[in-house]
């Protein structure tokens, strides 16, 4: 198979990620924590979800009443239309369900709505979900789903990886919240960046570059150190993991309002746990910017009043009151100033990628 085929047939695959319940539990509770109201009052849409059901319509379904919500709406792209093919059986809920369309099941999305006591036990939850087929397969871009969106107050998925600076614009360009996995790597995309940069979106409080185990669809194949390593987690079976998924968000939380608690650039020089900083007499300069470079996060001097490059990782500590973000060393339109973007050197050597920051207030 030629290069461009694999990385094709890779990229399909990951797109049929399944999120695990208790990674959402975890990543929503960091929300709820910091604003018991969050989602009080709201409107949640989460697409590109599973054919079934996913872990996060049974999420918010099992929450609707704590949470208090208006309205949960989920919706699923058909089968047909995935680019990853496996063998899809429906299931027996769809199959006794009089609706059931053994054509529609295969080349329709499903739309499950919850928003009344459909049962009429006395409580809202995942017994109360409707569904049924969607006019269209389900596509996010869809002027069907569009209209779901726009409805919506919020966006939360784990969308499909191929599609994701597609799926962020989808959101931002109507203006709605959101809650989202995806890969570190993104952080430096010029669709991503500069939405980070003017605190329009950060990251979410869990799991940012720790290992995130995945459903994966029936028999498809994993890779045995990954297999292995979701094993190690508790997961045996059909699951896999990523080691840089992390979460994308516009929801406040309290683990961004922490200061990194930091030691001054003497104290580093001489105490630092970083070979490449204890002993050395100053921190490094980049060749083409007047900025130091700081290759570890928790070795940014308290009292640097200039410039300093550190690695992406940074955001998973980042406070907007402790530091600014002024650009990266990514793509040159990045920075309206034309300074970052253009790659950092150090004695002719570009460095890997890198975030500038700037404390905000520095400590005397
Ligand atoms: C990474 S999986 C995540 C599924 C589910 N949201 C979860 O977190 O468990 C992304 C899903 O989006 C679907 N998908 C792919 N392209 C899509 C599109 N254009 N519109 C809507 N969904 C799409 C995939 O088939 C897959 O089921």
């Amino acid at each position: 198979m030629a290069n461009s085929n694999l990385t094709e047939a890779k990229r399909a695959k990951n797109d049929e990620f399944y999120t695990q319940y208790h990674d959402i539990e975890k990543e929503i509770n960091a929300y709820i924590d910091y604003n018991p109201d969050v989602f009080r009052g709201k409107t949640v849409l989460l697409p590109c979800d599973d054919p079934e059901w996913s872990n996060f319509t049974k999420y918010f379904a099992q929450n609707f009443e704590r949470f208090g919500l208006k309205k949960l709406i989920s919706t699923s792209y058909a089968v047909n239309s995935k680019k990853y093919k496996s063998g899809y059986q429906p299931t027996l809920f769809e199959v006794n369900d009089p609706q059931y369309d053994e054509y529609k099941t295969k080349k329709n999305g499903k739309i499950f709505i919850l928003d009344h006591d459909k049962t009429g036990d006395g409580k809202i939850d995942v017994n109360d979900l409707e569904w049924r087929y969607l006019k269209g397969d389900g596509d996010f871009k869809s002027d069907e789903i569009k209209k779901l969106r726009d409805e919506a107050d919020m966006i939360i998925t784990n969308p499909p990886f191929s599609l994701f600076r597609e799926f962020l614009a989808w959101i931002v360009e109507a203006g709605k919240q959101f809650v989202i996995i995806g890969n570190m790597n993104a952080i430096t995309y010029k669709e991503v960046f500069p939405l980070i940069k003017e605190n329009k979106m950060w990251l979410g409080a869990t799991g940012n570059g720790n290992d995130m185990v995945f459903g994966v669809p029936k028999g498809a194949e994993v890779a045995e150190k990954d297999r292995q390593k979701a094993a190690r987690l508790g997961y045996v079976g059909d699951y896999t993991r990523l080691g840089n998924s992390c979460w994308f968000t516009t929801l406040d939380h309290g683990k961004r309002h922490q200061p990194l608690p930091l030691m001054t650039m003497e104290d580093n020089l001489k105490y630092s746990k970083h070979k490449e900083i204890k002993g050395k007499e100053s921190y490094d300069r980049y060749d083409n910017y007047n900025a130091i470079e700081v290759p570890f996060t928790d070795a940014i001097p308290s009292d640097y009043e200039g410039i300093m490059g550190v690695p992406i990782s940074f955001l998973e500590k980042y406070s907007p009151e402790q530091f600014e973000l002024l650009g990266s060393n990514r793509g040159v339109d990045q920075d309206p100033n034309g300074v970052y973007g253009r790659g950092s050197y150090l004695n002719g050597k570009e460095t890997f990628k890198r975030i500038f920051i700037r404390h905000k207030k520095v400590a005397k």
